[in-house]
């Protein structure tokens, strides 16, 4: 029998939530799914995702794939080429490209091609990490207007606060001295998409809402009407029965003040689970909400069943999605929802329901 961790993916969850990023407004969307599709699975995701009209993502690889499994739709490679020799791939698969600096422009150039390119153009308005400073947006696009392979042009810009209370309006208005520009335009994420709707323009780029997660610290997943995609299941592999002042696990860090039960899962952060995930950090045992003790290790992790004495060897654990959404688990270990589903291990199973 194999390992009972696996990784339970709701597709059904991820084309709901689409259709809530559909709801919100009537730009055409943009699925990001680089990351593997956020640890979810490049391909699978974007069969649930079908309906979106384009995908993002990063590696040229993963947009072959796509174009080889039939996909039609827009592909968009969020940092576009790295080298000429990406060119001719570029062309034969018809993908868009993001075009974030000269050097980039420079290479286009040099390329000897008459084909058709679209090209998503990044303005940087304030997250200052890819894009064209505002005062070097006209010659790039100058440039760019004037290639004969460039057919078609997007002005993007992304958003650094978007999910904060800081908000999008000083980037905004960077972009939108862009106004004269008739173009094409794509700024909001999920959470300016879900907040914004000035920043809908005519394509919007959700990523985290799409699989079930609230971009914001202060509204919940559900509250937005979203559904976790993927859930993190394992079971407990063995009880301890523990007197008061005996340590857990690697470096003794929780050490029990009464006689305590302690659940050992098979979960560790070799399938993708924090190390840095402190005691108190919540898990369900079968359905019922506990939390964690002690160091995570390699390949387990101990959780509290004091409180739960029907609990042993077998019991069901939830380490996040379906009734313990991944952001409260990314509080607890002090990071993001985004990071926990990205760092699924290839070597957990994924069940897709
Ligand atoms: C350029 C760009 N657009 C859109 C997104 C999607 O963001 P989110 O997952 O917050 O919706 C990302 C993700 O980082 C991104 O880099």
């Amino acid at each position: 029998m194999p390992r009972p961790i696996q990784a339970r993916i709701d597709l059904s969850a991820l084309e709901r939530n689409l259709q809530v990023a559909r709801r919100a407004g009537s730009a055409r969307i943009m699925a990001v799914i680089k990351a593997n599709a956020y640890g979810h699975g490049l391909l699978r995701a974007a069969e649930a995702l079908n309906a979106a009209e384009g995908f993002a993502l990063l590696d040229i690889r993963d947009a072959i794939c796509l174009r080889d499994a039939g996909f039609s739709q827009t592909i968009l490679l969020l940092e576009g080429f790295f080298t000429p020799d990406d060119l001719p791939l570029v062309a034969e698969y018809d993908l868009a490209c993001v075009i974030h600096n000269q050097q980039q422009i420079d290479m286009l150039e040099a390329y000897p091609s008459r084909g058709s390119l679209e090209v998503w153009f990044k303005v940087g308005s304030g997250m200052n990490r890819l894009g064209f400073a505002p005062d070097k947006v006209p010659a790039a696009l100058e440039r760019l207007k004037a290639h004969p392979a460039v057919r078609d042009i997007t002005l993007m810009t992304h958003f650094a606060h978007a999910d904060e209370a800081t908000g999008v309006a000083a980037q905004l208005d960077v972009f939108n001295t862009l106004a004269p520009y008739r173009m094409a335009r794509s700024l909001a994420n999920s959470a300016a998409l879900l907040r914004y709707p000035a920043t809908h323009a005519d394509w919007v780029r959700p990523g985290i809402m799409l699989y079930g997660a609230s971009p914001f610290a202060e509204v919940s997943a559900q509250q937005l009407g979203l559904q976790p995609v993927m859930t993190l299941q394992s079971r407990i592999i063995a009880v301890q029965e523990l007197r008061a002042g005996e340590n857990i696990g690697y470096g003794g860090l929780f050490r029990t003040e009464a006689p305590t039960r302690v659940g050992v899962v098979a979960c560790g952060y070799a399938d993708g689970y924090p190390r840095h995930a402190p005691t108190g950090t919540p898990v369900l045992v079968e359905g019922q909400r506990t939390r964690i003790l002690g160091r995570i290790s390699m390949d387990m992790l101990s959780v509290d069943l004091s409180t739960l004495p029907a609990a042993d060897v077998g019991s069901h654990v939830t380490l996040w999605g379906e009734g313990l959404p991944v952001e409260q688990v990314a509080h607890a270990a002090g990071t993001i929802s985004y990071e926990l589903l990205c760092a699924l291990a290839e070597r957990v199973p994924i069940v897709t329901v």
